[in-house]
């Protein structure tokens, strides 16, 4: 722990190494289970990109890549409960069996309305993999298909994940100094 980012990590949570392994698997998993099918890869932007790139390297079907983007959080570690869309889907998703990649399955507000929404599009299945799950701050009844790992409720960051707008690029999974937040 060096660069000055890293100064505001109070401890390592998921090493790079456990990430690279259990990426692999949830790959070889999604393989599995699409296997001679087309799915489409939809990641929830921004905090499942590094995850979505690693995932989809780990699967090697013939598949296409979509992303979407919201907000819930307004710069704050609690979410307001408000899904926004600030970047909606680019292409026609009926009859598509999509693989929906997140970074954090915590409340569940996000995903409760983007399974809606995806479903009102007329998605044909929605697979749910989400790399970090927080069951202890589920308020709606929303549950992964596939899970990475199941973290405590502790505000995490890296590999995707920021705390507003930053930390992203810390390559494992770290519990930030609750005085970041808190100052
Ligand atoms: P939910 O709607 O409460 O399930 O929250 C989902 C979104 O909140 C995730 O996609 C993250 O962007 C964010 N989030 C929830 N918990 C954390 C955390 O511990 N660290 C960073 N972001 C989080
Ligand atoms: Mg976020």
């Amino acid at each position: 722990m060096n660069s000055e980012m890293e100064r505001d990590i109070l401890k390592v949570l998921v090493t790079e190494e456990q990430l690279r392994r259990r990426v692999e698997e949830l790959g070889e998993a999604l393989y599995e289970r699409f296997r001679g099918q087309r799915p489409l890869f939809l990641g929830v932007l921004k905090g499942s990109f590094v995850f979505m790139a690693d995932l989809v390297r780990a699967c090697q079907l013939k598949s296409d890549i979509e992303f979407i983007a919201v907000s819930s959080y307004e710069n704050a570690t609690v979410s307001s409960g408000r899904v926004k869309i600030n970047h909606d889907l680019q292409q026609d998703i009926t009859g598509r069996h999509l693989i929906l990649v997140e970074d954090i399955l915590d409340s569940g507000n996000t995903l409760a309305f983007l399974k809606e929404y995806f479903l009102a599009k007329g998605a044909a299945s929605i697979t749910l993999v989400t790399l970090l799950d927080k069951p202890a701050r589920r308020t709606k009844a929303v549950t992964a298909d596939l899970a990475g790992f199941t973290v405590p409720d502790e505000f995490v960051v890296g590999y995707g994940l920021d705390y507003a707008q930053q930390y992203r690029n810390i390559p494992y999974i770290g519990v930030l100094k609750p005085e970041v937040y808190a100052g």
